[in-house]
C-alpha cells in the first residue's frame, strides 16, 4: 500500500463542474478571467448547476426563484438569538444551516428535483443566515430579504439595512464569482464524502462549512486581515514579514496545493483591491498587502492565493473581518451544491484505505495487570 500525505496528487473522482489545468481555471470550461470580467454571481450558479449560462428567461426564472427563497424559519432567528455572542462565525453558519433542514420538509427527499430546489435554496438562504447572525450579536433587529434584487446586493442591504451603493454590490458580486467553485478542494471534497452515504444535501453543506471554517482554506481570509491589523502600517511591513519566515512560519494567504505559479483569481482581487482603496482614499490595506507580496514571493517564491487580497477588499467594503470566510460561504456554496448534484448522479461510496502504522500482535491486558 503507498500512501500520499494530504492526497496530494491523487485524482479521486471525475467532474465536469470545473477544472485546473496548467494554472488555468475553468468553471464548465469557460475561463475565470472572463467569467470575472462578464459574469453576474447568479449567472456563474446557473452555470456550475445547469451545465450552461442561462438565456434571459432562464436567469429571470433562477433570480424570481432565489428571491422567492430567501427568507429562513422564525424558529431558525430565534435560535441564533440564543447562541452566545461570541459564537464562531462559520461554527454560527455550521449550526444555522444544519437547523435549516428541520424546517425544510423535503430535506430528505432524495429526487433530483428536489435537490436542485434545495440547492437553490440553500444558496438564497446562506446569505439571509449570515447576515441575520451578525445583527443579532448587535442587537439589531433582523432585516428580512428583498426581493429582486442580486445576492450581493441583498447580502449588503440586511447587513446594514441601507442600500449599498453600485461600487460594493459590483465588487462584492466579483468576488463571488471569483470564489464559486475549484475542483476538489477541501470542502468540497468533504460535501462529496459526505453524500456519496445518501446522506441529504444539507449533511454535506454542514460538513463543507466546517472543512471551510479552517485557516488553511477558507479561514485564510480572515488569518490575512488580522495580520494586517497587527502588522498596524507600512513601516513595519518589513520586519513583521522576515522575522515569520525566519521562524518558518506561514504567512496567510500564500501558497497552494494546485497552483505553484500564482492562483489566477488573486490578480483580480489584487486589481479590486487597489481600486477600493483609490475610491476610499485609503491605500494603507493595499500597500501593505502589495508590500508584503513583494518580500514573500521575492524570497520563498510563493504567490497570494484567492484568500490575500479579498482580505483587504472586504475591509474597504466596511465588512467585519469574522465574516469575510463566511463570505466565501455563500459563493463556494454554489460550487457545493453543483459537487453535491454531481456526486448522487452517478454516486459511489467513497471509502479509501489507511495504511496502518500502529503495534501488531498485541494481547488484551486485564486491568489489573496494566502499568
Ligand atoms: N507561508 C510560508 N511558507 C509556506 C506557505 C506560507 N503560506 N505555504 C507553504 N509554505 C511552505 C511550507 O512551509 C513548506 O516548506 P518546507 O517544504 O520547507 O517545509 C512548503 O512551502 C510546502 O508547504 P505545504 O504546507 O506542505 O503545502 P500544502 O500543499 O500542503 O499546503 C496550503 C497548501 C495549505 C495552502 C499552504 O500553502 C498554506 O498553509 N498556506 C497558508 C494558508 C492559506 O493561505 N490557505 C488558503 C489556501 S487557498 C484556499 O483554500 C481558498
Amino acid at each position: 500500500m503507498t500512501t500520499t500525505k494530504g492526497l496530494e496528487g491523487i485524482v479521486a473522482t471525475t467532474s465536469s463542474i470545473s477544472s485546473i489545468i496548467d494554472g488555468i481555471l475553468t468553471y464548465r470550461g469557460i475561463d475565470i478571467d472572463e467569467l470575472a470580467e462578464k459574469a453576474t454571481f447568479e449567472e456563474v450558479a446557473y452555470l456550475l448547476w445547469y451545465g450552461k449560462l442561462p438565456n434571459q428567461s432562464e436567469l429571470d426564472q433562477l433570480l424570481s426563484d432565489l428571491s422567492a427563497n430567501s427568507a429562513i424559519p422564525t424558529a431558525v432567528i430565534d435560535q441564533m438569538r440564543l447562541y452566545p455572542k461570541d459564537t464562531n462565525s462559520m461554527a454560527a453558519l455550521r449550526t444555522a444551516v444544519s437547523s435549516l433542514s428541520l424546517y425544510d420538509l423535503s430535506a430528505n427527499d432524495m429526487s433530483r428535483d428536489a435537490n436542485v430546489l434545495k440547492a437553490i435554496k440553500l444558496q438564497a438562504q446562506i446569505p439571509t443566515v449570515i447576515a441575520a447572525f451578525a445583527r443579532i450579536r448587535e442587537g439589531k433587529e433582523v432585516i428580512s430579504p428583498k426581493s429582486g434584487v442580486s445576492i450581493a446586493e441583498n447580502f449588503l442591504y440586511m447587513l446594514t439595512g441601507d442600500k449599498p451603493d453600485k461600487v460594493a454590490i459590483e465588487a462584492l458580486d466579483k468576488a463571488l464569482v471569483l470564489h464559486a467553485d475549484h475542483e476538489l478542494n477541501a470542502s468540497t471534497f468533504a460535501a462529496r464524502v459526505t453524500v456519496a452515504t445518501l446522506s441529504d444535501i444539507y449533511s454535506g453543506v454542514t460538513s463543507a462549512i466546517g472543512a471551510l471554517k479552517g485557516p488553511l482554506h477558507g479561514g485564510a481570509n480572515e488569518a490575512v486581515m488580522a495580520m494586517l491589523d497587527e502588522i498596524g502600517s507600512l513601516d513595519n511591513v518589513e520586519s513583521y514579514v522576515n522575522k515569520k519566515l525566519e521562524n518558518k512560519e506561514k504567512l496567510m494567504g500564500f501558497g497552494h496545493r494546485v497552483y505553484k505559479n500564482g492562483d489566477p483569481r488573486a490578480k483580480h482581487l489584487e486589481k479590486m483591491s487597489r481600486a477600493l482603496g483609490e475610491i476610499t482614499g485609503n491605500m494603507k490595506w493595499y500597500d501593505m498587502s502589495i508590500k508584503i507580496e513583494e518580500i514573500v514571493t521575492g524570497k520563498k517564491g510563493l504567490r497570494p492565493n484567492v484568500d490575500f487580497y479579498s482580505a483587504s477588499c472586504y475591509t474597504y467594503l466596511k465588512i467585519p473581518r469574522d465574516l469575510f470566510t463566511p463570505i466565501f460561504a455563500i459563493s463556494r456554496a454554489s460550487g457545493w451544491t453543483a459537487h453535491i448534484l454531481e456526486q448522487y448522479d452517478n454516486n459511489r461510496l467513497i471509502r479509501p484505505r489507511a495504511e496502518y502504522t500502529g503495534p501488531v500482535n498485541q494481547s488484551y491486558v486485564p486491568i489489573d495487570q496494566r502499568s
